[in-house]
């Protein structure tokens, strides 16, 4: 079997679902948004390699997640799952993990008290390394070379050597996710991760925020439910659930041979898991029926993500579920719907309606980043706040409108201080995003704009949760 991958599908081609999965049965579908790796040799020996390597994720993990994620696709849980568009080689450090991670636990808190249920988190974290593109070339004063596919692929400086697609790559991406896993354990169960310790970060982040009033009465109704929960004897110190916390870490399955390197069977049910980490997505340019990256997918157990953006089908989708979710699995198959704030009304309704009607049961988060990408004057791509936000709002409305929960939302964003999207309190302009603009990839909210999101969806989880004001204690 040669391990490199193909465009075109083999005469013999059949549909999945009539067909045996093995791990390597993607080989023989159509594939797009593959890297074309010069010395084949060398990446089949990679994979040999990584093969060996321990899993990053035990399969008692993914399966704990995925009944968290049947909760929330019952309504009794909300889902945050939120990172790097890209994450980096170069932009390592214990400081940029420590400091999203922390930010993810604060949006968390709020939302957990926007939406008075438990919130399940999920960072695109640990992994998040290869690409799509949307074109297989970048064009820079005249000089075409391939595009950057991301850290686990090529390099992002613009030389023609560094565009080469090397294999020796995922071994640095395994271990780089293998360390900030490592982190992210310690952090989320060494006391880091404290309830009390991370509101402490909110009331800061309040504090100096130009729409404090607004937020602080949020803020301040969760330091009296802290404050009534410690005269109940629920400290950090008797109740483990305000000392730590479950996160789990995701990525875009895109690079299969990687993928397909650190799949292992479950020694305990005789299962495939695809153990690069607990939940893996289909992205929105790649979730084609026939091709590759679904059918490798369909057979890990693993919780799956798919990206639904504004030229999903409804009946295309129903079929993809049909592959995928062949047993109707709750939380199973998260949807990350990614429409645009101006498409959403429209798309989503259709979708939300045929998987309904077949009853299938999915998960729905709201990725309001990937449908409101825009090119600046200048060429750099930003996106708007209030776009975001209005995606999410738009997300709610449909939801609301056809009786069926919104899970979550999924975000691209840092703890750090960049200039990438614009909009939000501090009224970035376009202006301002050559300040610090340091994605790789696509522009991400700024910790003090992801802050903002988080307030703003809880806001509205709670005005939904509680349409008209409480009738008066005597009326009831
Ligand atoms: C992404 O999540 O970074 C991405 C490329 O998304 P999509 O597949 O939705 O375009
Ligand atoms: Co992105």
């Amino acid at each position: 079997m040669p391990t490199h991958t193909t465009h075109s599908p083999p005469a013999t081609h059949s549909p999945p679902a009539s067909r045996a999965w093995t791990p390597d049965s993607w080989r023989a579908c159509p594939i797009r948004q593959v890297p074309a790796y010069p010395d084949l040799t060398k990446l089949e020996d990679m994979e040999a390699r990584l093969r060996r390597f321990p899993p990053l994720v035990f399969a008692g993990e993914a399966r704990r997640l995925k009944a968290a994620l049947a909760q929330a696709s019952e309504g009794k849980a909300f889902v945050l799952q939120g990172g790097d568009c890209a994450e980096s080689f170069t932009d390592f450090t214990a400081n940029v993990i420590r400091d999203t991670f922390r930010v993810l636990l604060q949006m968390a808190v709020v939302l957990t008290f926007g939406a008075s249920l438990p919130v399940v988190k999920m960072g695109r974290m640990a992994g998040q390394f290869a690409k799509p593109r949307s074109s297989d070339t970048e064009t820079v004063d005249g000089i075409t070379l391939p595009s950057y596919r991301g850290d686990i692929i090529n390099g992002p400086e613009f030389s023609a050597e560094a565009r080469i697609p090397d294999p020796q790559r995922m071994e640095f991406g395994y271990f780089q996710s293998a360390s900030t896993l490592n982190l992210l354990r310690a952090f989320s169960s060494g006391g880091y991760a404290d309830l009390h310790e991370v509101h402490r970060w909110n009331l800061d982040f309040v504090e100096r925020s130009p729409l404090s009033e607004r937020y602080k009465i949020l803020a301040q109704r969760i330091d009296e439910t802290l404050a009534f929960m410690a005269a109940c004897g629920m400290t950090s110190a008797t109740t483990r659930d305000l000392r730590e916390t479950d996160f789990y870490i995701s990525h875009e399955a895109l690079l299969l041979p990687y993928e397909q390197a650190l799949a292992r069977v479950d020694s305990t049910t005789g299962d495939w898991y695809g153990c690069s980490a607990h939940f893996l997505w289909i992205g929105d340019r790649t979730r084609q029926a026939d091709g590759a990256h679904v059918e490798f997918l369909r057979g890990l157990k693993n919780p799956l993500g798919m990206k639904v953006g504004p030229t999903q089908e409804p009946d295309d989708l129903l079929r993809l579920l049909d592959l995928l979710n062949p047993a109707n699995e709750a939380g199973r198959i998260t949807l990350i719907s990614r429409m645009g704030a101006e498409k959403v009304g429209a798309r989503l309704p259709p979708l939300l309606r045929a998987v309904e009607r077949a009853g299938h049961k999915v998960l729905w988060l709201c990725d309001p980043m990937h449908g409101n990408t825009v090119t600046t004057g200048s060429k750099l791509k930003t996106r708007n706040f209030d776009a975001i936000l209005n995606e999410v709002r738009g997300f709610f409305d449909v939801h609301a409108a056809e009786g069926t929960w919104a899970g979550g939302v999924h975000v691209e964003m840092t703890g750090s201080d960049v200039t990438e999207c614009i909009g939000g309190a501090h009224q970035l302009s376009e202006t301002d995003l050559t300040e610090r603009y340091e994605t790789f990839c696509d522009p991400r909210l700024n910790a003090e704009q992801s802050l903002e999101l988080a307030f703003l969806v809880a806001e509205e989880l709670k005005a939904r949760r509680e349409p008209a004001a409480a009738p008066p204690l005597a009326a009831q």
